[in-house]
């Protein structure tokens, strides 16, 4: 079975083109760079609450990269890939507090520029080694079964196509080498009525996220077993990323409060893709999920 037709049936599977995709990405991040960096300081995922905890970003971002270091459990000075690094914040935590070598690859150059102070400043400069290219091709970058983990942070909804992106990550890991995945799904896209299909394309075209189409809830364990990984365990992790949705509704609704119903009804909302994201994501909670998946490479 094709990975296309897990997720969503081939009638709706999407028509993309991965050159304007590429376009649309890095159009959307950046457009959204003083958002990325002012208010989520570099980190572009969500956090991580533990149950009853009081919520702080700074602490529940970190938390966040601390999860994906516990789930890696790689040895110290293992070589890990993070595709779509962005500003490395989740590398430099690998490096700093695993002692990984992390190749950290993201498609814009801006990103990696911020990403080399910040891993200087850090003091990881020389683990964290910043590449510039697609994960969708790294065959120039990097050589096959030359990884002991592969991971993405919240990226894998811009692979175009998934497809490639899968073979990509299984290419280059060494047999037994481990992925890991820290992505949402969503309810499926054909089951959507009218009004979020329209909603959820327009999303997909300004933020380049054609994959997200395919991260129907229960999709990921057959979308890796097609893409030829073995040993896939999910996790459900919704409730500890709610308090960092709940968080970014509330801030922008106090932020924009006056401006609000004029930015709705002119369309400007449009333009500003995470004030969107923020106040459609944490009423919408119960229909989306944030995962953990893990994954290995079969060992021959
Ligand atoms: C939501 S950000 C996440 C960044 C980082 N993982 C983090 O958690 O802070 C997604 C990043 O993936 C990068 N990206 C998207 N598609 C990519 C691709 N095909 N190849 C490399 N990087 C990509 C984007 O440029 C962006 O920096």
């Amino acid at each position: 079975m094709g990975i296309i037709e897990v997720g969503i049936s081939l009638k709706f599977a999407p028509k993309t083109n991965p050159e304007q995709t590429v376009g649309q990405i890095v159009d959307y991040y950046n457009r959204m760079e003083p958002s990325f960096l002012n208010v989520w300081q570099g980190a572009c995922h969500f956090g991580y609450t533990e149950k009853g905890e009081r919520f702080e970003l700074k602490s529940a971002l970190k938390t966040m990269e601390m999860r994906l270091g516990q789930e890696l459990n790689l040895h110290l000075n293992s070589t890990v890939l993070d595709a779509g690094c962005g500003y490395a914040r989740v590398a430099t935590t690998m490096a700093q507090q695993f002692g990984l070598n992390v190749l950290a690859l993201d498609l814009i150059q801006k990103r990696l520029d911020e990403a080399k102070r910040y891993a200087r400043e850090q003091g990881v400069e020389e683990k964290v080694s910043l590449i510039r290219g697609n994960y969708c091709n790294m065959k120039k970058q990097i050589a096959d079964f030359s990884i002991d983990g592969v991971y993405t942070m919240e990226t894998l909804v811009h692979a175009d196509p998934l497809e490639t992106a899968l073979s990509e990550f299984r290419r280059v890991l060494k047999p037994g080498g481990k992925l890991v995945l820290f992505e949402y799904s969503v309810p499926s896209y054909e089951k959507l009525d009218p009004i979020r299909r329209t909603i959820t394309d327009a999303m997909v075209r300004k933020t380049g996220m054609p994959s997200i189409k395919f991260f129907a809830h229960g999709a990921f364990p057959k979308i890796l077993e097609a893409a030829g990984f073995e040993n896939i365990a999910m996790k459900d992790i919704s409730h500890n990323v709610w308090p960092t949705w709940r968080w970014a509704f509330w801030r922008n609704l106090r932020e924009n409060n006056l401006m609000l119903l004029p930015k709705i009804l002119s369309g400007k909302i449009m333009k500003n893709t995470n004030l969107m994201a923020a106040l459609m994501i944490y009423p919408y909670r119960h229909q989306l999920k944030y995962n953990i998946i893990t994954a290995t490479k079969p060992k021959d």
